[in-house]
């Protein structure tokens, strides 16, 4: 089912690996016809396209580590560009710096925008590193699944879709996750404080179930845009 919102929304989603922010944002995407931009999936193409930018994040990508602000930039503004944001963006894993705030803040300016809600998916982390490890997604749609959490309807065959192939992310190892999770609280869960200033700051306890997740999410959305 899909509704329309009364005004264009620039939503983010905030929270660790694993949090949910994809999963999340696809559902959002799917229900209020918004556009989910993850600068995980955009650095992600750029790695498959081998782009010189894209060759910089891989190694980056791989040790766990932050892509740098410049790179992160560039590829979020070409996207930014798009026509098909008009409607509404779900920022998903971005802003991660206090530099990309305060450029996404800039840009958002120049079009007369603001952050509509900022939402904090609140998690425990030693949970999110069995979310990140048991996590697999369909190599054709890109569904997301999870080994315990979330499995196909029909094993081996994408609920969506029907694809019948799935990858796993390079960077999906305990090793590697912990890494991410430390980047996390040094660098990104300072923006909270961020949007509690200015007063777009929501929170939601993201330990439930994906559809409970989903469920507050949408009170959420619906209340900011009203
Ligand atoms: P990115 O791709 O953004 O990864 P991440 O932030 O580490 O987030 P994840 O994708 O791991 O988790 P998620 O919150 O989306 O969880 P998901 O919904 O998949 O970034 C990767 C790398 O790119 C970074 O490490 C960095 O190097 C670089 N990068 C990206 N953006 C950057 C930026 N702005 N600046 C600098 N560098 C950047 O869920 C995980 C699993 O759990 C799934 O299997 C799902 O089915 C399951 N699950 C979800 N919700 C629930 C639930 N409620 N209960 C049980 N299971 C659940």
């Amino acid at each position: 089912m899909s509704e329309v919102l009364t005004t264009p929304a620039v939503l983010i989603l905030l929270g660790p690996p694993g949090a949910g922010k994809g999963t999340q944002a696809r559902m959002l995407e799917e229900r209020f016809g918004l556009i989910q931009l993850s600068t995980g999936d955009l650095l992600r193409a750029a790695v498959a396209e081998g782009s010189p930018a894209g060759l910089a994040a891989k190694a980056v990508m791989e040790t766990g580590g932050l892509v740098s602000d410049e790179i992160v930039l560039a590829i979020l503004k070409d996207r930014m560009a798009k026509p098909d944001v008009q409607a509404g963006v779900i920022l998903d894993g971005f802003p991660r710096t206090a530099g990309q705030a305060a450029a996404l803040d800039g840009l958002l300016a120049e079009s007369g925008q603001d952050v509509t809600a900022a939402i904090s998916l609140e998690v425990d982390d030693e949970a999110m590193i069995d979310r990140v490890a048991g996590r697999f997604t369909c190599a054709h749609c890109g569904e997301g699944y999870h080994d315990t959490h979330k499995k196909t309807a029909k094993a081996g065959t994408c609920d969506k879709c029907g694809g019948t192939e799935f990858k796993r992310r390079a960077d999906d190892n305990a090793e590697t996750a912990r890494e991410r999770l430390r980047a996390y609280h040094a660098e990104t869960a300072p923006l909270i404080a961020h949007y509690d200033k200015l007063g777009v700051l929501r929170t939601v306890d993201a330990m439930g179930s994906i559809a409970g997740v989903a469920k507050a999410l949408r009170t959420i959305v619906k209340s900011a845009t009203e």
